[in-house]
């Protein structure tokens, strides 16, 4: 029977409590569960099972078996699953938002903006399935011929973080699927229960059994449990979204199986606000982008850089926009700005704004730990007079910080935005159309905001470079050739060798 939750779902049926493997909800060989906690009241409110690395060879075997006729599939055929998953997300939108909010912290009406950005992926790559072609080539030689094609990869394996869990599902697995490969899904420890969702949408959808499998496991298990995906001899393909760090250790054991492989890991995002800049605009772009989702997300600005003669006005706009925001229980009424996901989230928070202060910077609006709800709250917080020998400035802060830098020249800011070794997105404010170019050329990241603190969107190839990773998750057919093998068929015709 379903334990009785916290909220109300109007499709009940969408709560799942085991994994899925195979077309079944199954429990952990061990029998072992761990508990998924309430970011906003700091309680346990459901457990899935803790699935450990003698579950994976089911899983995988399944989606092998799975793809050797879904491989075999046309391509309009999975759009038309992909288009039919994606009607269903979207008619389920408030109840998937609703477990999303009760995973992540995030407010309701931010989650729901999840599925509406998440649907854009099963939406885009339904388009994209179609658009897979390969080449008639001219050749050197006379009498020959040369076509390449493009073929599924095979099996792969996702590891998909808790900031984003319907989002980053589908931006890996609407890929997959158009490409016609099967997939083996391993969601954050934080965050299984709006995948387990996803997987009861994909089977209403008709996808077949085995396409896609769900294995939750706990933060204990999810070393051991990764490391068993990423050696398997089965799993051709490997997607990670994470930190550094882990993406490190996933491209070494990848590395021994030559595994295809995405790592879209951490940022440090500069954000550069020039003195001919709309300030009114790069104020509510920015308001939106720091604090979306309490500022953990992996493309948030991190260090905020504002030119001089406009530093103290910009400052006041961004407080006073701060000091606005509503920070609560994301599933009440008129809250703008959620808790963080972990305790750990929070203990980060306080020592990057205890160092700051230590370290001559300012707190303009917050910067505190907030305990109201009993959840994991930390206050949306402004930092004047921040420079780049503090913590928050080498590390990603993964918090509702904005921490505003001064600078004096273009030639400055760039040298500083690029003194990281991460390369995930750069945003900058001007209304100089040449120097406009200058920083789309200059600045060392895959992704770059002009004017803009939202570039997120299906069509918009998502991926860094540096130590923020490499592979494209979104766009037009980078994506998709991530699951993709490229065959050359060279041809001699008779009468030529
Ligand atoms: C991320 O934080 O990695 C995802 C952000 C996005 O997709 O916009």
């Amino acid at each position: 029977m379903a334990p009785s939750l916290p909220f109300k779902l109007d499709n009940e049926s969408l709560f799942r409590d085991k994994s899925y493997v195979n077309g079944k909800w199954v429990a952990a060989k061990s029998g072992k569960t761990f508990d998924i906690y309430d970011p906003g009241t700091g309680k346990p409110w459901a457990s899935a099972p803790a699935n450990g690395p003698a579950d994976v060879d089911e899983a995988v075997q399944a989606a092998h078996t799975a793809f050797q006729s879904w491989k075999k599939t046309t391509p309009r055929h999975r759009a038309q699953l992909l288009l039919k998953w994606d009607g269903l997300i979207r008619a389920h939108a408030t109840d998937l938002a609703r477990i999303v909010t009760h995973e992540t912290g995030k407010p309701l009406t931010e989650a729901k903006g999840e599925i509406e950005y998440s649907a854009g992926f099963t939406w885009w790559f339904a388009g994209e399935a179609e658009r897979v072609v390969g080449s008639v080539n001219p050749t050197s030689i006379p009498g020959r011929r040369l076509v390449t094609v493009k073929q599924p990869i095979g099996v792969a394996a996702a590891l998909v973080p808790w900031n984003f869990p319907v989002a980053m599902v589908l931006r890996k697995c609407a890929a997959a699927f158009a490409a016609g490969c099967t997939m083996v899904v391993k969601p954050s420890p934080e965050t299984p229960l709006s995948a387990l969702a996803l997987a009861v949408l994909a089977e209403e959808a008709g996808f077949p059994a085995g396409v896609f499998n769900v294995l939750t496991t706990d933060l204990e298990n999810t070393p051991s449990l990764s490391e068993e995906l990423c050696r398997h001899e089965l799993v051709k393909k490997v997607t990670f979204t994470g930190s550094t760090r882990v993406g490190k250790l996933v491209a070494k054991l990848c590395a021994d199986g030559l595994k295809k492989l995405t790592l879209e890991l951490g940022g440090n995002s500069p954000f550069l606000i020039f003195d001919d800049a709309d300030l009114e605009q790069a104020a509510d772009a920015l308001t939106l982008l720091k604090w979306r989702h309490a500022g953990q997300t992996c493309i948030t600005a991190n260090r905020i850089f504002v030119q001089a003669g406009v530093y103290d006005k910009f400052a006041e706009l961004l407080a006073k926009r701060a000091s606005a925001l509503k920070t609560g229980h994301g599933a009440t009424e008129g809250t703008t700005m959620g808790p963080l996901t972990t305790p750990q989230g929070v203990d980060k928070a306080v020592s990057h704004v205890d160092d700051a202060v230590k370290n001559g910077a300012r707190v303009v609006v917050g910067g505190k730990k907030g305990s109201s709800e009993g959840g994991y709250f930390f206050e949306p917080t402004v930092i004047a007079d921040a420079h780049d020998e503090l913590l928050l400035a080498k590390e990603e802060q993964f918090a509702p910080i904005a921490a505003l830098f001064k600078f004096e020249t273009e030639e400055e800011v760039v040298e500083r935005a690029n003194a990281t070794s991460m390369g995930l997105a750069s945003y900058f404010f001007t209304k100089n159309i040449d120097r406009a170019w200058r920083l789309l050329e200059n600045l060392e990241a895959g992704q770059i905001g002009m004017n803009t603190g939202a570039m997120s969107a299906a069509e918009v190839p998502f991926g860094g470079i540096k130590m923020s990773g490499y592979g494209k998750e979104s766009g037009k057919d980078v994506a998709i050739g991530e699951y993709l093998i490229e065959k050359s068929g060279v041809l001699t015709l008779q009468g030529h060798y």
